[in-house]
């Protein structure tokens, strides 16, 4: 087969999160095809990006108190340890914000526009007043109309499950700032999905059977049907898309179109070309070329066919590009029996913290890869099958020969192989021909068939080991050159074996690829042997096994947070005084006998006090922010006595008003002076 050029993405995945173990799975599905590919000869350009649009990271920006490109680029900082931890090689990594996606992005719109395709239109929807902005649904809450079950989002109802629009919900209110939405009119941009050409387009590039699975051709088809929305009308065919979101919001603005931005979905997908295009930018090759024709890959989950089997075949296809070869759709991973699992947090399996175990990566791709058939059903990783899998297949099978036969072949043999015999010879044939089968079976994603033929193969190379007994063969007279003949056997086989592992076990393959003394491994080096005569270097354990204790740490939940030291209004209590401490503060009722604003001062209030002394007292208090002078004029207050004197701008203050504020002076939650119960006299001490 002639080489084939090859375009492969994952889904981009939210910037406003770290990956789970979901995401891991994604990326471990797509590298291992990538890697089948590649062993093949096709050349493979493997690419990712962070969706960095739209409003949920805008608002989670603003919480962090960074700007959203700040706030992406962290996210985007934390990215490599886990692609690099689970031996996941992705050629590029960019971001929908780069400069090539801002463009591109922009471009298709406006063939798409030039085509016919975009559409504007006014619609009513809710505003958020104070924080001056249109409120997306999952920003909506209020009462559910159907069952009355309070806090309930825009689209749905957690609790009876009822679907409606923002509109339908009971006293709607904004989650972002609380304050009654109102509703108002906004010019938004459609892409006109409705229309007949990309109705009949899209009915025949999902139903055609090329480019995605029948699973997922079967439910995609349904949306070409009669339904009933949520108001009770109906419709067919296909609804036209909005793609248009009003300022504020990060994202690419609309040519021509001031404050309006694209939806983050109709940039999100660009992005796979973005991040091609800067891939081939940095190695100056040329885009356009490359994307006259190409095979185009992209590995998404089950929750996001919608934009990939409709919205962005067909923004390429009206926009005069080529579409995708293959939507490559998987299920969900849950963990330990079917946890459900976040989309945005994930729970159970925390992937850094399995490489902080020093869990071997490749355990982990080869029993996601061992449960993962090309269909997009769920799988779950269960701790305990996960153990016996990995010990089972990868210790007690496959690595266990290379163990039974390299030391005799290095120790006795000084290193070389020899002839094989006629049994030897059948056994490597059989394993040779399951080639093409093991090939396709990473060509269709069925990973589980591929790791199933493999240990079959394992099992009958096992069985030749324990015929033949390399072992006994060692300790005989005149046996010598059966047991190079059996263990030059077995290494042959462990290699052939580990040609058809190595999509799965990258690391453990170069790791085999070294004691072999041999080059990198492809799948045509299947059909050739090492032959007599080749010499192999020492063997080092190639794999550990499993154990229970690195599954209790790996599950073990998170030690509790020290609870946080309160600080009740900001601040903790002050260390412990005794009363003698106390009883030196002299702390007397005094009556405010006349309250002025100061002059060239907006923060002082100057008091006239009298604290039963036959004099009045001049004191300045900073609680102007709080007070109109008359509000405190012929009120009673707790003041300090005996505090030394000050001088400050406007004059001396003899003494200190009580007030209570709250320790942050950026928190303002006010300032209060204090006042006595009714019955207190000037010049009584308090104590
Ligand atoms: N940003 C969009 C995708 C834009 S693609 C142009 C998005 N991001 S996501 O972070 O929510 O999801 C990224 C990928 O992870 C999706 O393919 C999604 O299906 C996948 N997964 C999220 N949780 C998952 C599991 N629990 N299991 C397997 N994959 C899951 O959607
Ligand atoms: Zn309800």
């Amino acid at each position: 087969m002639s080489q084939r050029k090859i375009f492969v993405t994952t889904a981009l995945p939210y910037a406003n999160g770290n990956f789970h173990i979901g995401h891991i799975m994604e990326y471990i599905q797509a590298d291992t095809w990538v890697r089948a590919q590649r062993m093949q000869g096709n050349a493979v350009n493997f690419v990712g990006a962070d969706d960095a649009h739209g409003a949920p990271i805008m608002i989670a920006a603003e919480k962090a108190g960074k700007t959203p490109q700040q706030f992406v680029a962290d996210i985007a900082a934390g990215r490599k340890q886990y692609l690099d931890g689970f031996h996941i090689a992705f050629d590029n990594w960019s971001n929908t914000d780069s400069p090539e996606n801002h463009e591109l992005s922009k471009q298709i719109y406006l063939d798409l526009k030039k085509a016919g395709f975009i559409e504007t239109r006014t619609i009513e929807q809710f505003f958020d007043p104070e924080k001056n902005m249109f409120l997306p649904d999952r920003f909506i809450k209020g009462e559910c109309p159907k069952c009355h079950a309070k806090d309930q989002y825009g689209d749905n109802c957690e609790v009876c499950g009822a679907v409606y629009a923002p509109t339908d919900l009971v006293n709607p209110f904004s989650a972002l700032s609380g304050a009654k939405p109102e509703l108002r009119t906004s010019e938004h941009f459609f892409f006109k999905l409705s229309d007949p050409r990309a109705v009949e387009f899209l009915k025949e590039w999902t139903q055609n059977g090329q480019h995605v699975q029948p699973e997922v051709a079967a439910k995609v088809k349904e949306w070409f049907g009669v339904r009933t929305n949520p108001d009770g009308t109906t419709s067919e065919g296909l609804d036209d898309w909005d793609i248009s979101r009003d300022a504020p919001y990060f994202g690419i603005e609309i040519p021509d179109a001031p404050g309006k931005y694209f939806y983050v979905w109709l940039d999100a997908p660009v992005g796979y070309l973005a991040s091609l295009k800067n891939l081939l930018n940095q190695r100056g090759e040329d885009f356009d070329a490359y994307m006259a024709d190409p095979n185009q890959y992209h590995f998404i989950g089950k929750d996001i066919v919608t934009f990939h089997t409709l919205f962005w075949p067909a923004m390429l296809k009206f926009s005069g590009r080529k579409t995708p070869t293959k939507i490559c759709v998987h299920g969900f991973l849950t963990v330990n029996n079917g946890q459900k699992m976040s989309k945005s947090r994930g729970t159970g399996l925390d992937p850094l913290k399995y490489l902080a175990l020093k869990m071997n990566p490749e355990w982990l791709r080869y029993y996601l890869g061992a449960k993962l058939n090309g269909k997009n059903e769920d799988i779950d990783f269960t701790a305990e099958d996960f153990m016996l899998r990995v010990n089972a297949d990868l210790i007690g099978k496959y690595v266990n020969i290379a163990s039974r036969a390299a030391g005799f072949i290095f120790k006795r043999f000084e290193g070389k192989l020899g002839q094989i015999s006629e049994d030897g010879q059948a056994l490597l044939e059989a394993l040779r021909a399951q080639k093409d089968a093991v090939v396709a079976a990473y060509e269709a994603r069925d990973t589980a068939r591929a790791a199933r033929e493999i240990m079959l193969l394992c099992d009958k190379v096992n069985s030749y080991v324990d015929a033949n007994k390399p072992w006994e063969l060692a300790k005989q007279e005149g046996m010598d050159a059966r047991l190079q003949d059996v263990c030059s056997t077995c290494i042959e086989a462990f290699r052939l074996l580990t040609v058809y592992l190595k999509p799965m076990l990258p690391a453990v393959a170069a790791q085999v690829e070294a004691f072999l003394k041999i080059d990198a491994l492809q799948f045509a080096d299947a059909d050739r042997l090492l032959g007599a005569g080749h010499a192999i270097g020492k063997y080092e354990h190639l794999m550990q096994r499993v154990v229970p204790e690195q599954l209790e740490s790996l599950f073990e939940p998170p030690a509790a947070p020290e609870p946080e030291a309160v600080k009740p209004g900001g601040e903790e209590i002050a260390p412990t005084i005794t009363i003698d401490n106390f009883a030196k503060i002299d702390l007397r009722i005094a009556k405010i006998v006349e309250c002025k604003a100061v002059e060239g001062s907006t923060k002082l209030l100057q008091l006239t006090l009298d604290v039963g002394e036959g004099k009045t007292r001049n004191v300045f208090s900073g609680i102007a922010s709080m007070y109109k002078p008359e509000q405190l004029q012929g009120k009673l207050t707790v003041m300090v006595a005996n505090l030394a004197p000050r001088k400050m701008k406007f004059g001396i203050s003899e003494g200190m008003v009580l007030a209570a504020r709250h320790a942050d002076s950026k928190v303002d939650a006010g300032i209060y002076v204090l006042e006595p119960f009714p019955g207190a006299q000037p010049g009584m001490r308090i104590g």
